[in-house]
């Protein structure tokens, strides 16, 4: 097979974060894809359906003339989210998911969840309106070794947390381990993961062997190659619980390259080629399709695109090392393979 055509895709989590690094990125993203699932970690957090609102004509002003390109919005569960609020930015049509940080598990997560009682109207008001919940599944506590906490987090808090949630709609964000893809099989219609592309290429030792690799530290942080090997099962199995949330999240070289550098891998600008090539690598071209384009819309209860992408397989494919911000470079991912498939 040397072309391959698809319903054009959509990124089930996205950071295009603002200002100038919002109008250098969102054209890596616009240029594929149709739709994305925004989120909410600003400085200060989109917490409000006003600031989802104004953040989402930011966005719509930064896209290049003539895209077509539609964010779809969230909201950043905190302590303090109003259900009423949630349920108001929900009907209309403003918002698509809210989305669950653990207090300070990632980048900007400061304002997130602590106390699980605490935003038990808004979940259940979510459950009621069938409004998903996005969730970041990594426990914060210290003694937990932060390769496990993805596997606590299932164990701990998202299982008690649905099952005192009947009815909410769940998607399990950037799964890492097999432990994610187990618990996401076996969940029932009201469960989900995102798989970005990252994690189906580099494993921990591509992180840590032969020299600290940066642009590889993302979170959660990658795992053993038998859990990238399980994510790669999942992703190209074609089941519906299964599909493409990127996780591109730009930071610039000088906070990556740095005593404490930051976490995100910023993959928007070569996630096709790189996806074209490991389904191939997995023999399943044919379901790249229901991965990227198909079961996101699924799950999200959206039509699927009506437009069409074409791939073509050739020589490798050019792509820019980085692009330039007006805050700085930022570093493309490198795969660490060559790229055949280019976005005709
Ligand atoms: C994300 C970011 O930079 O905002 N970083 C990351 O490593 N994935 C936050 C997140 O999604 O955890
Ligand atoms: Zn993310």
């Amino acid at each position: 097979m040397s072309t391959l055509t698809l319903r054009r895709p959509d990124d089930w989590h996205l950071h295009l974060r603002d200002g100038a690094m919002l109008k250098a990125v969102l054209p890596e993203t616009s240029r594929h894809f149709a739709r994305a699932i925004i989120m909410p970690n600003l400085v200060p957090p989109v917490v409000t359906g006003a600031e989802a609102a104004a953040y989402r004509d930011r966005i719509l002003a930064a896209l290049p003339e003539g895209a077509d390109f539609e964010p779809l919005m969230t909201l950043y569960l905190t302590e303090d989210t109003d259900p009423a609020d949630v349920r108001a930015a929900h009907e209309s049509g403003l918002i698509k998911a809210v989305k669950l940080y653990p207090a300070g598990a990632t980048t900007n997560s400061a304002s997130g969840v602590k106390d699980f009682d605490l935003v038990r109207g808004t979940l259940e008001t979510m459950a009621e309106i069938g409004l998903p919940l996005c969730v970041h599944g990594e426990v914060t506590d210290p003694a937990v070794d932060i390769f496990d906490r993805e596997k606590v987090f299932i164990d701990q808090v998202l299982a008690p947390l649905r099952e005192a949630t009947p009815g909410l709609r769940v998607v399990m964000e950037h799964i890492t381990t097999r432990d994610g893809v187990a618990y996401v099989r076996a969940g029932g219609p009201d469960l989900a993961a995102t798989i970005t592309t990252h994690h189906l290429v580099i494993n921990r030792n591509n992180l840590l062997v032969g020299g600290i690799r940066p642009h590889y530290y993302c979170l959660p942080v990658a795992k053993r190659e038998i859990h990238r090997l399980a994510l790669r099962s999942a992703a190209t199995s074609g089941e519906s619980c299964f599909f493409l949330g990127t996780d591109s999240a730009p930071h610039v070289d000088a906070a990556k390259e740095t005593g404490c550098g930051c976490a995100g891998c910023f993959t928007a600008t070569n996630t096709l080629s790189i996806l074209a090539e490991v389904f191939e690598q997995e023999d399943a071209l044919d379901r790249l399709e229901a991965f990227a384009s198909l079961n996101g819309p699924g799950f999200y209860g959206l039509p699927p695109n009506e437009a069409r992408i074409t791939l073509q397989k050739g020589e490798p494919v050019d792509y820019p090392a980085k692009i330039e911000s007006g805050d700085g470079p930022v570093t493309v991912f490198d795969p660490g393979f060559p790229l055949h498939w280019r976005v005709s």
